[in-house]
């Protein structure tokens, strides 16, 4: 506990008390504090909660938004904070789980409060994408509220670093990434930049759904799925080829992002978060030329395929505030709030009646293809694994790190499939 409570302290960017992980007492003037807990600290991420803070604030002048954000990337630290405040019974006012698996462990361990009457005031259910309630219910309840959509298969890259390499253009196939990482090895750039731990989960499972295709890949997370074929073995030998051009492991997304906006670096297989971090003005984001200084396309072999996931907002049983959560949620789940949230996060929008005009550049092409594509879940954020089953797979990836041993590697992601699949 003490060790996850100095986690807290040191990222927090919230003001937790080191002490006790808990919000500092309420404010003067007698509003009431909504503790909101997340992960977007960072730049790029930070934007778009800061975005819809201000929408909260103004339509809920008695209240003030406490930031219980903590720092790491996918909630790589936060998760074990909000772990053991929900243990010990002390839960923020609202906290950000990903739809599909992540959310159901939370209902099925009872700590969620069922928010189908919501969805029934504002008529939520008329706006949300049908498969998405369904990844965020059990038995016919509804337990959070989406904000957006996020794609996981990103293929980020800088036109100027693969033009000096002679790569003319974005690799499609997981041959030709290949073949294009070499080239740009031979110029002395970084081929591929990779971030903490965790990006490298993000990377593999691009390469899984690029390399067995979208319905191989969705087969995994079935009861009795077969790990150990001869498909994953090609899939993570591919993995294994491609991560012989990574550069020097960078503290988190940004950093390694940051490579290829500054021409360090050729690719980066990123969430569109970084779209976020690129595009927004400085202080926030970088400020960086679309199609200039960086450029996307489908992680390679993935075209036609939306690797999601999706940010919701939550309602735990014994939220200290809980008619201020209510009001949080309702800004969450407004189009209003996931306007002003979504351009800046690097999202679209979980509403299908959003102002369309406010999603350009890489954003237009993020909705074009989440109307088209076919769906695949995220491994590392949420939606094809639960929280279990991903530490698993952490671990199995933090242990290839260091190994490079792709059997050992299978074999510990078909035992830890056989432990959790459900
Ligand atoms: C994901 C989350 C995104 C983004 C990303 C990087 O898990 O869904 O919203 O924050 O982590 O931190």
């Amino acid at each position: 506990m003490a060790s996850v409570l100095t986690l807290a302290a040191c990222g927090g960017g919230g003001g937790q008390t080191a002490q006790t992980g808990q919000p500092p007492a309420a404010t003067g003037g007698g509003k009431q504090q909504v503790e909101v807990f997340s992960w977007w600290t960072g730049p790029g991420e930070a934007d778009g909660l800061q975005a819809m803070r201000k929408i909260f604030e103004e339509q809920n002048p008695s209240y003030t938004f406490f930031d219980a954000a903590v720092a790491g990337g996918s909630g790589d630290k936060a998760k074990a904070l909000l772990q053991s405040k929900l243990q010990a019974n002390t839960p923020p006012d609202t906290f950000q789980g990903h739809a599909g698996a992540e959310l159901q462990g939370y209902i099925k361990a009872g700590n969620l409060e069922d928010l189908t009457s919501l969805y029934d005031e504002l008529k939520l259910k008329d706006v949300f994408p049908a498969q998405l309630v369904e990844q965020i219910s059990v038995e016919g309840k509804i337990y959070s509220v989406p904000v957006n959509i996020h794609r996981s298969n990103v293929l980020w890259f800088n036109p100027a670093v693969l033009k000096e390499a002679g790569v003319a253009a974005a690799p499609k196939t997981i041959e030709e990434f290949l073949a294009a990482l070499e080239k740009v090895k031979a110029k002395g750039k970084i081929p591929l930049s990779i971030g903490s731990e965790w990006t490298v989960t993000h990377l593999m499972e691009s390469v899984l759904l690029g390399t067995l295709g979208t319905d191989a890949y969705n087969a995994l997370f079935n009861p009795g799925a077969d790990w150990n074929s001869a498909q994953v073995t090609a899939a993570l030998e591919n993995f294994a080829k491609i991560m012989t051009y990574a550069g020097d492991p960078q503290d988190d997304w940004q950093p390694a992002a940051k490579q290829v906006a500054d021409g360090e670096a050729a690719f980066n297989v990123m969430g569109d978060w970084a779209y976020g971090y690129f595009h927004n003005p400085p202080q926030g984001g970088l400020g960086k030329a679309s199609k200039t200084d960086f450029d996307w396309a489908p992680a390679p072999g993935t075209e036609g395929t939306y690797l999601w996931l999706s940010d919701s907002f939550t309602l735990p049983k014994g939220a200290k505030n809980r008619e201020g959560a209510m009001a949080w949620l309702k800004v969450a789940a407004s189009k209003e709030g996931q306007d002003a949230f979504n351009p800046k996060k690097g999202s679209i929008p979980a509403r299908k009646d959003a102002d369309q005009s406010l999603y350009t550049d890489y954003l237009a092409d993020a909705l074009k293809d989440w109307s088209g594509n076919k769906l695949a879940g995220s491994i590392q954020h949420g939606v094809a694994v639960n929280q279990p089953w991903l530490a698993s797979i952490n671990e199995a990836v933090g242990l290839y790190i260091g190994s490079k041993d792709v059997k050992a590697l299978q074999q510990a992601l078909a035992d830890a499939a056989t432990a959790n699949a459900q």
